[in-house]
């Protein structure tokens, strides 16, 4: 029998923030982990989380076909975490970058003969209007129409040390003394701990070929939280009060059509649209409990590391008074 030291991992994303989780877990796991990249020079601080040539950078052009069939050749398992949150001129677009990569790579996996692929999506692709959504759903039946076994997680919105969502809100309310509620921040979100993600990606490295093949697997953390709770969460782990006001959806697109101007906007008219719809684990779905994992609570994980957000920092009077 093939031992998980002499299986290869073909990763393509996995210089993002799942994706570094990924591959130290698969490292952990023992496979030998290849780093699908266009910069390649971004995995030589992942290889830290392996052996000696455990982790290996390898070159890859998305949009071409020989590119992705030489990158993924010999693998055991491909994953693919590539995605991004906004539309940026002709070439970043979630046509390319949620539909026609995902094409291209369930296509060269059933040709390679690849036994398990693990796509991800987002949690709310199904019901979403915005673009972003409508794009993660039709990167899932892409992939499905070429390799009908691939694997696909939808994962909520994730949060780690270095997640782009507490932080990103809790750096907002340190510079700005009041937090809009668009929408009047009904929107329900259920974050998900980014190192279980990881954990279900690994549990298919690490189980029979068959086991997750052919599903969609819903991922959220144990708390549903609206907008309005996220703040109020992270006011409370910041000590940070600020003032909240409603936005209607009207007003954040016309602001957000500003923001658009930003080399990396803080908000855009599709993520508006995002906003109308829950993005929340639907009852009965297959989830976490099929790969044996509880996911963490945010109450566990998020305040170590908002903790920088105090005023005056991690250390400040503050937080010793408050904390007793
Ligand atoms: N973060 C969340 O809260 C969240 C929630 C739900 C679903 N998801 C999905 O989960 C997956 C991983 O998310 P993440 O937050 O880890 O993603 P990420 O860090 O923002 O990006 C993942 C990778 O995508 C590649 N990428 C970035 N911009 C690109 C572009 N313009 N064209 C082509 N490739 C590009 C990069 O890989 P290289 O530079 O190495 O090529 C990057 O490392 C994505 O599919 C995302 O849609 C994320």
């Amino acid at each position: 029998m093939q031992k998980q030291s002499d299986k290869i991992v073909t990763i393509l994303g996995g210089t993002g923030f799942l994706g570094r989780h990924v591959v130290a877990k698969l490292a952990s796991s023992g496979a030998l982990v290849k780093v699908a990249t266009r910069v390649p020079e971004k995995v030589y601080k992942l290889k830290v989380s392996g052996k000696i040539s455990q982790i290996v950078p390898v070159a890859c052009d998305y949009t071409d076909e020989e590119s992705v069939l030489a990158a993924i050749h010999g693998s055991d398992m491909v994953v693919n975490c590539v995605g991004i949150l906004f539309e940026k001129g002709k070439k970043q677009t979630f046509q390319k970058v949620h539909v026609e990569l995902p094409a291209l790579l369930a296509k060269a996996c059933a040709q390679e003969g690849i036994k398990r692929f693990v796509h991800i999506s987002a949690l709310g692709c199904s019901a979403g209007i915005s673009r972003y959504a409508r794009s993660k759903l039709e990167g899932e039946k892409v992939v499905i129409s070429s390799y009908p076994k691939a694997t696909i997680i939808r994962p909520g919105v994730m949060f780690g040390a270095d997640d782009n969502f507490f932080n990103m809100f809790a750096e907002v309310a340190r510079c700005v003394p009041f937090l809009p509620l668009i929408g009047g921040g009904k929107t329900r979100l259920q974050p998900v701990f980014v190192g279980n993600v990881a954990a279900a990606v690994v549990k298919v490295f690490d189980s029979a070929p068959d086991k997750y093949r052919g599903n969609i697997y819903q991922l959220g953390g144990p708390e549903v939280m609206s907008f309005k709770e996220v703040y109020a969460f992270i006011e409370k782990y910041t000590m940070r009060e600020r003032k909240l006001f409603n936005v209607s959806f009207k007003l954040a697109k016309y602001l957000a059509w500003f923001m658009e101007f930003a080399p990396r906007p803080i908000l855009t008219r599709d993520q508006v649209n995002s906003l109308k719809t829950d993005s929340v684990v639907l009852e009965g779905s297959p989830g976490f409990r099929f790969f044996d994992i509880i996911p963490k609570s945010a109450h566990l994980v998020v305040p170590g590391y908002l903790e920088r957000f105090y005023e005056g920092g991690a250390l400040s009077r503050a937080r010793i008074t408050s904390t007793g």
